[in-house]
């Protein structure tokens, strides 16, 4: 093996540009390395730029830069070391200290993530993610070979993504109930990036946002600084829609941003009457409508549930994604924009990230087209369905008195309520020990103090025998808590 030795760093220097002849001598370079020595700037035994480098930057002959460099020799400022270069002499007392900026960071420092979490032989009792086994990677495998072995890579990313991707996907959300246009459909990395551009895009800068909220939806209006109006769902009652109005009503925010299909945390879905009310407060009270459909598709028939944009039509933006029904590696979700918003979306994506992973894009094209995506859907369903009946069975024969949780029929978690004098964090401690992993902490998900006390299920993410394992350790801890 070849071993190159890294060459030292040398200083870099701003030559003084050649008057209107236009013709830069030795002189210059002499003259510009005298005013930073003037300055100061030059510290002892430094390495001027190589002849090469210079000769290259300013487009001259090598020996112009030699007799300059031989020039400044002369005038005892540097000294040739043989094989090395240039450097400044070690007489010359030179101030130049680089001091250190005065702030940090100005980013609030983030809690630290668990790291239990990468724990691959712990039981995750509260994931959101769908069993890997369960995803179709072989056959994505396939779809990305495909595109690599089509003729000419394309070269060039889209801003708004694949056409061809955005073409599919409108004609896969009309057969849902939706109208929609390709070029409304506007790809992203994942729906969390869907939401950062609605975020990104809202003039006026206040959302109101479901108590207990997605967490890292959560998160990221507070990271861009959005107020927030704290809309309490119980996914046990529903939603209290007088108290939803007096806040909205108060706090006048730009927007409404839901989950209407199996909300995270809670499992909780809207009903049509449900939806169909906060159509008519959004028209009264003049808010728009973000929905985020993120946990279609992961129930049995869930496509004739029809979904906000569905019933109120293209001025509700509507968010999807494939990750985690798909691949959670892809990250390729969508927002649904129209003609009012798509301009502000795609501006936002620009600025954010110039485009996405066209590759990436097509191989999923190709994944849709080959109708994968719905063979896959059809057996995942199936299998979430199963999952979810041997949760519900193993809770009811598990869990003691006073325990509750929701039913939501789909979707990759339910909402486990637990009696108050359950003290959480102990019950989380004690179960980590047992190599059982709870979900995130009720702040990351609540606005002020919690009206819920659970704690949040995934059934998806595990085999059948490692979820009953899970939740019998669980009970058993609950009980011990409950003693
Ligand atoms: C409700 C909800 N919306 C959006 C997302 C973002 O997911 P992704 O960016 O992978 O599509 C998640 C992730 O868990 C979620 O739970």
């Amino acid at each position: 093996m070849k071993h190159f030795t890294t060459p030292s760093p040398y200083l870099r220097l701003r030559i003084d540009q050649a008057g209107p002849e236009r013709k830069l001598t030795a002189l210059h370079i002499v003259a510009s390395v005298e005013r930073e020595y003037a300055a100061g700037l030059l510290p002892a035994g430094t390495r001027l730029p190589p002849v090469r480098v210079l000769q290259h930057q300013l487009g001259i002959a090598k020996n112009t830069v030699e007799s300059a460099y031989e020039e400044l020799v002369a005038r005892g400022l540097i000294e040739g070391r043989s094989r090395r270069g240039y450097f400044v002499r070690q007489d010359h007392r030179q101030r130049l200290k680089p001091v250190k900026p005065a702030v940090s960071m100005l980013f609030e420092v983030p809690p630290p993530r668990s790291a239990a979490s990468h724990d691959r032989d712990l039981i995750h009792l509260g994931s959101t993610f769908i069993d890997h086994e369960l995803l179709p990677r072989e056959r994505l495998a396939q779809c990305f070979r495909a595109v690599l072995k089509a003729p000419g890579l394309p070269a060039h990313y889209s801003l708004q993504g694949h056409a061809p991707l955005r073409e599919i996907i409108a004609r896969r959300l009309a057969k849902r109930g939706i109208p929609a246009k390709a070029e409304d459909v506007i790809i992203t990395a994942g729906s969390q990036q869907a939401l950062d551009l609605v975020a990104r895009s809202l003039r006026k800068r206040s959302v109101a946002i479901e108590n207990p909220a997605y967490g890292i939806g959560k998160r990221m209006f507070e990271i861009s600084q959005m107020q927030m109006v704290p809309l309490p769902l119980d996914p046990f009652d529903g939603i209290d829609l007088e108290t939803w109005r007096r806040r909205i009503d108060a706090a006048r925010p730009a927007a409404l941003y839901l989950t209407t299909n199996f909300q995270n945390p809670t499992g909780y879905s809207y009903s049509t009457g449900e939806l169909v009310h906060l159509l008519e407060l959004s028209q009264e009270l003049g808010f728009g409508l973000v929905e985020d459909d993120w946990g279609s598709d992961m129930l049995s028939y869930s496509d004739f549930r029809p979904p906000l944009r569905a019933l109120g039509g293209k001025n509700v933006l509507y968010l999807n994604s494939f990750t985690k029904k798909l691949l959670p590696s892809l990250r390729i979700g969508y927002v649904l924009a129209n003609e009012a918003s798509r301009s502000a979306l795609l501006e936002a994506k620009h600025v954010a990230t110039l485009g996405n992973a066209t590759l990436v894009e097509a191989a999923l094209f190709e994944f849709l087209r080959r109708g994968y995506y719905d063979t896959h859907l059809r057996a995942l369903q199936s299998e979430l369905d199963t999952r979810y009946h041997a949760c519900l069975a193993t809770l009811a024969s598990v869990m003691p008195e006073g325990v509750r949780w929701t039913t939501p029929g789909g979707g990759p978690t339910l909402w486990l309520e637990l009696p108050r004098r359950i003290d959480l964090a102990r019950l989380g401690e004690r179960l980590l020990a047992k190599k059982v992993l709870l979900a995130a902490t009720p702040s990351t998900w609540f606005f002020g103090e919690p009206h819920l006390h659970g704690t949040r299920l995934g059934y998806a993410f595990l085999p059948i025998s490692a979820l009953q394992r899970g939740l019998d350790l669980l009970a058993h801890e609950i009980r011990r808590e409950l003693r």
